[in-house]
């Protein structure tokens, strides 16, 4: 039987964009173009009022430039993907960016862990390979992460996507879908940094909070006493896991050259956070200005 969220991806695969052919759209900066299959598809979404599709066509001649651009960026919502070597902070700024923008998180590596945590057969064969820092396996990955971002939430609000795609293959099955990111951050922080914070990150059980013992120490005691560490978190695995990364990382580059975005990842929490807010606003400015001149 399907399960819930096969449907629900079945559901919403029909507002994905059509696979990649000759028909697919023309990115460029992530932002689709006017002229391409999909800005028309993001223009007529722009005019759908409460009225629906069937209001597609209309042209909204009384609406101002400015509302104009508001209606179409809610058609066509911010889509983020955040990449970088373990412990560069990946999850500690999704957490601002999704309290700021409102877009839903998909963390690969907590799906991953809660399919463990619920002892579901994918969840004991991905354990073995992150016990071992490789990645797991696209039969698992893949199908999981896609189910997720085509659920009704992502694709109204956005979706900031964590640690996904990370090789090729899984790049190439979102292109297959059409689906790309506004805006690709890759954060950067040297390597002996990293093994620094693998080894004292902890975890909140109860409010899923991300902890450093050095760098961002829980508030009390009675925190401090319930905090768990990952299975995967220890110096012997964290090298494998960089190993890993760095064998990956390449081959991304290539597929979002132009919506790359590097930010160094070394400074204070909220420094790093400064500027990804900058690029963030100015990825949701190019998208507004688009729709604007149009
Ligand atoms: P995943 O859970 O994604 O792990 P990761 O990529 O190794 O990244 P981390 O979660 O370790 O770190 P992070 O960048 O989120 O850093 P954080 O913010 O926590 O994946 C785990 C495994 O699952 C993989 O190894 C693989 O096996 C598998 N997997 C996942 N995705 C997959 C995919 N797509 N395909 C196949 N397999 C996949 O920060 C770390 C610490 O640093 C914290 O303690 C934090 O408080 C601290 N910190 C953060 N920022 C700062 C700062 N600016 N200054 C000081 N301290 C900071």
């Amino acid at each position: 039987m399907a399960s819930p969220m096969a449907a629900a991806a079945a559901a919403a695969a029909s507002l994905s964009p059509p696979p990649l052919s000759a028909e697919r759209p023309i990115a460029r900066g992530g932002i689709f173009f006017p002229g391409s299959p999909a800005s028309s598809r993001s223009l007529r979404l722009q005019s759908t009022g409460r009225g629906g599709l069937s209001q597609a066509t209309r042209k909204p001649r009384s609406l101002p430039r400015a509302a104009k651009a508001v209606v179409a960026v809610k058609a066509d919502p911010l889509k983020v993907m955040i990449a970088g070597a373990p412990a560069s902070g990946k999850g500690t700024q999704c957490e601002l960016i999704k309290t700021k923008y409102g877009l839903v998180h998909i963390s690969a590596g907590d799906l991953l862990r809660a399919e463990i945590a619920a002892g579901s057969e994918n969840g004991k064969r991905a354990k073995e390979f992150m016990e071992k820092g490789q990645l797991v396996p696209d039969e698992i990955v893949v199908n999981m992460v896609k189910e997720r971002l085509l659920q009704p939430d992502a694709q109204e609000k956005g979706w900031l996507l964590d640690g996904y795609p990370r090789s090729y293959s899984q790049a190439m099955a979102l292109e297959t879908l059409g689906i790309r990111p506004d805006i690709f951050i890759l954060l950067d922080v040297p390597d002996e940094i990293l093994v620094e914070r693998v080894v004292g990150r902890r975890l909140d059980p109860v409010t899923g909070k991300i902890y450093h013992l050095k760098y961002s120490p829980p508030e009390n005691e009675e925190i401090a006493s319930r905090l768990t560490q990952r299975f995967d978190d220890t110096e012997e695995k964290v090298k494998l896991r960089l190993q890993t990364h760095y064998q990956n990382v390449e081959s991304l580059l290539s597929i979002y050259e132009d919506v790359i975005v590097e930010v160094k990842g070394d400074a204070l929490v909220d420094d790093v956070f400064a500027e990804i807010d900058r690029q963030l606003t100015s990825s949701l400015d190019k998208k507004t200005e688009m729709v604007a001149s149009s």
